[in-house]
This record gives structure tokens, sequence and C-alpha cells, in this order.
């Protein structure tokens, strides 16, 4: 087994200038890491991780490193890889597997290979290296002690895992850190979704109509952040619940074939197959953009417009216009790959610095309890949300009011 298989070796000074901003933008995990190189709680242990490879995952890395860990990445998206990043990290001395643009056939090659360094953790974003141990591992799982999982989509299959009675080890739910559904799902993802498609398009977004199909958090933060810029946001939903509140929010909420025709703009955040099929499609204005922030390429039916279109044609970096055979045009960013890490960077530094405090939180706990949890899908104990929020208001400078004694007693009493 090679020790890495990155794009170009060569880019590790411009992949360590990204990563040392974001360092700057993530002093929370700084922090950790200079109290993880005293305890080295990870000494010994090999961290297996699928996660986008950003400057953010990078400064993860290093903080696992300082704690004594050998650690193997490969990347949870064929598109998401900063290759600069990825060689920045091969000299950092983690064995990287992951290149901007790799096919299938490589995507899978780098699951193996990072279940092929027998990792005692797991750190998974949707569910790809959880599914490669299970199903082509069985002989290392007895070394795993648990996992984590950063993504909604991840902790759906790992809840499904369960359900099956096919899950090994305990993981843990970092998604359902509240901290985590805040601040990555609804603000990063409401910005940095915008971020891609406006790298993708460059269209400006007053006064279109932009279709979010999907209110969960990632949908909300997306809505309020179109709405911002001036688009008139228009809301699909399955869930009657999420539905409700998106019409009292202010956003017109109908079914996607009525949306289809009257959109400018479409994207999907829901997790979900085929929100977006061939047959809306064809009911779309000339010109419709189409974007996917979900986590899987499954969201917009690109596969079918692939087949059926009359002709594709790239005509941005990260833009493939389509005719169809009605005679319109309509533009797909990414190749439907989630929007924000295809054709941008991913969330801000600062998101990042949240979600990977709640990883390292439960890459603790595992360890700490190690042997004692069961083979579920676990949420660690809200005391870790409290601290998360906790480090990130001091990072930012911001001090907040503490009860009294009294109160304390008074929230207390039933008296
Ligand atoms: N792009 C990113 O950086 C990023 C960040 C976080 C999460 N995600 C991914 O985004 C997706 C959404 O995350 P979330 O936390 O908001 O999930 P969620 O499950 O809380 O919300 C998804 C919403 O979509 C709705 N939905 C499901 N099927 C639908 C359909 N056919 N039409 C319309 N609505 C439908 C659901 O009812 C739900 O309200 C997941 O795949 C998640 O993994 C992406």
């Amino acid at each position: 087994m090679q020790n890495h298989d990155i794009a170009n070796l060569r880019l590790a000074g411009e992949g360590a200038a990204k990563i040392y901003l974001a360092e700057r933008q993530m002093p929370v995990l700084t922090n950790l890491r200079a109290t993880y190189s005293k305890s080295k709680f990870l000494k010994g242990l090999t961290i297996g991780m699928c996660m986008h490879i950003t400057k953010e995952t990078a400064v993860l890395c290093r903080t696992l490193l300082a704690a004594g860990a050998k650690v193997a990445l490969c990347a949870s998206n064929p598109l998401s890889t900063q290759d600069d990043v990825a060689a920045a990290l091969v000299k950092d001395g983690i064995h990287v597997y992951g290149k901007k643009g790799e096919t299938i056939g490589e995507y899978k090659r780098h699951l193996r290979a990072v279940a092929m360094h027998r990792p005692n953790i797991i750190l998974d974003d949707g569910g790809d290296l959880t599914v490669e141990m299970l199903q082509n591992h069985k002989e290392k799982l007895g070394l795993v002690i648990g996992g984590c999982e950063e993504t909604t989509t991840g902790v759906i299959r790992l809840k499904a895992m369960e359900r099956d009675n096919v899950l090994r080890y305990p993981v843990i739910a970092v998604n359902d850190n509240n901290t985590k559904r805040l601040i990555d799902n609804y603000y990063g993802t409401g910005q940095s979704t915008i971020d891609g498609i406006l790298r993708a398009t460059n269209i400006l977004l007053a006064g279109k109509s932009f279709v979010v199909c999907g209110y969960g958090p990632c949908g909300k933060g997306l809505s309020l952040r179109a709405k911002g810029m001036g688009a008139n946001v228009i809301v699909c939903e399955v869930n009657p619940f999420n539905a409700l509140q998106a019409h009292l929010d202010g956003f017109r909420v109908m079914p996607i074939e009525e949306a289809a025709r009257i959109g400018d703009i479409f994207v999907t955040v829901t997790g979900n197959t085929h929100v977006i099929t061939y047959e809306h499609m064809l009911t779309m204005k000339d010109g419709a953009v189409l974007a996917n922030s979900g986590h899987f390429d499954v969201e917009i039916d690109v596969e079918a417009l692939n087949k059926k279109a009359k002709a594709r044609k790239k005509v941005r970096q990260h833009l493939d216009e389509y005719l169809l055979v009605n005679g319109r045009r309509v533009y797909v960013c990414g190749e439907g790959r989630l929007v924000n890490l295809a054709a941008a960077e991913g969330h801000p530094s600062e998101v990042m610095a949240t979600s990977f405090l709640g990883q390292c939180f439960a890459i603790e706990y595992l360890v700490e309890n190690m042997g004692k949890l069961p083979a579920k899908v676990i949420r660690l104990p809200e005391e870790y949300d409290l601290k998360i929020a906790r480090l990130q208001l001091e990072a930012f400078g911001i001090k907040h009011d503490k009860m009294t004694e009294e109160q304390e007693k008074y929230v207390k009493s039933w008296k």
C-alpha cells in the first residue's frame, strides 16, 4: 500500500499557507492542540478519516497528530479535495488519499487504503468509510474503538445500520450536537452554498426566484441568506411541520412541480434522492440554474440529464450547460455535487472550528469510555455542547450573562 495518493506534492507550500490562515481563524482547535501535545492521549492509536480534504480538515488532522495519533485521510467527495492542502498534509506526515476530480474507482480505492491502515477510530462524513469497514474489513473491526459522524446523511445511514443490526461499534453523531446543526448546517451551509453558486455562475441573486428544496437546518440557513440578498425564496418541503415553519417565516411554499415552472435558481438540501427529476427540468424556464448542497449527488437527477439531454457543454469552471429536447437550456453547478465544496471552499474556518471541536470531544469521549459504550448511534451529553458554545464565544471575544445563586435556586424550585 502506498503512503499517499495525491495530485501533486509540489503544491505543499501553497497548501501550508492556506492552513496557516485557517489556523488563525480556529483558535479553539489550536488551543486544544497545545493541550493534546502534552497529554498525547491518542498515542498508539490510528485515526481513519473520510472527510472533505480542506484547509479546515487539515487543522483537525494536525490537532490529532499532536495528540500522538497516526492519521490516514481520504476524501468524502470526489470533487471537494483541495490538492494543495492534501500535499501539505503529506509533508506533515499524514497518509492522504484524495485528488480533486478523482474517478469513482479512485474514490473507492482511497477508502480501502485508509481501511488498510487498521484504524482504531473512524471519523466519517457521510458514512462511506463506515460502510467500507463493515462490508470489506470485518477482520479489522475488533480494533475499532468507535466512530464519529459529521453529517446528517451519515447519521441517517448509521441509524439504518443500527436498525439492521450490522453496526459493530459505537458511533457518536457529531452532526447532532446543537452547536453543529446551528453553526455548520444553518449558518455555514447558508453562506457557503451561495458562495458556491456565485463562484460557479456569477449571477445576480436580487429579484430572482430562488427555490430551496428541503427546509431542515441547511435549507433554513440558505433561505434566509438568499432572502437577504434580495431573492424571492420559494420552499419545497415534504415534512408538514417544516413546510409550516417555512410559510410562517414568510416564504412561499409549493410542490416542486409548481416551483419548477417559475424558479430561476434551484437548490436541493434534503439528503434525499431525485428531488429534482428530468421531467421537472423539462418544465423549467430557459436558463434555469440548478445546484445541490445535500451530501450525495443524487438529489438532482444529473444521471438522467446526462443520458437524455441533446448536448452538454462546460461553460465555466464549475458550470455545465445542457440543451434539452425542448430547445431550452439548464445550467448545473459542480456536476450536482455539494456545490459549496465543489465550486467553493466549503464553510468558513470559524464554522468548521465549532464542528471539529465536536469531533475532538467525541474522540475524547470514545477513548475515556472505551469498551463501555453500546454498538449504537450515540449523542454526546449536553454539557459538551455548552462547552463548545462557551469556547467559541470566548474565541469571538464575547462575554455573556451568568445566573446569580438566587436565580439558580429559583429555576430549580417548584414553590
Ligand atoms: N453542503 C454542506 O456543507 C452540508 C453541511 C451540512 C449538511 N449537509 C447535508 O445537507 C443535507 C440536509 O441537511 P439537514 O441537516 O438540513 O437535514 P435534515 O434532514 O434536518 O433536513 C432535510 C429536510 O429536507 C426535507 N426533504 C426530504 N425529502 C424531500 C423532498 N423530496 N422534497 C423536499 N424536501 C424534502 C426533509 O423533510 C427535511 O425537512 C444532508 O444531506 C446533509 O448531510 C451538507
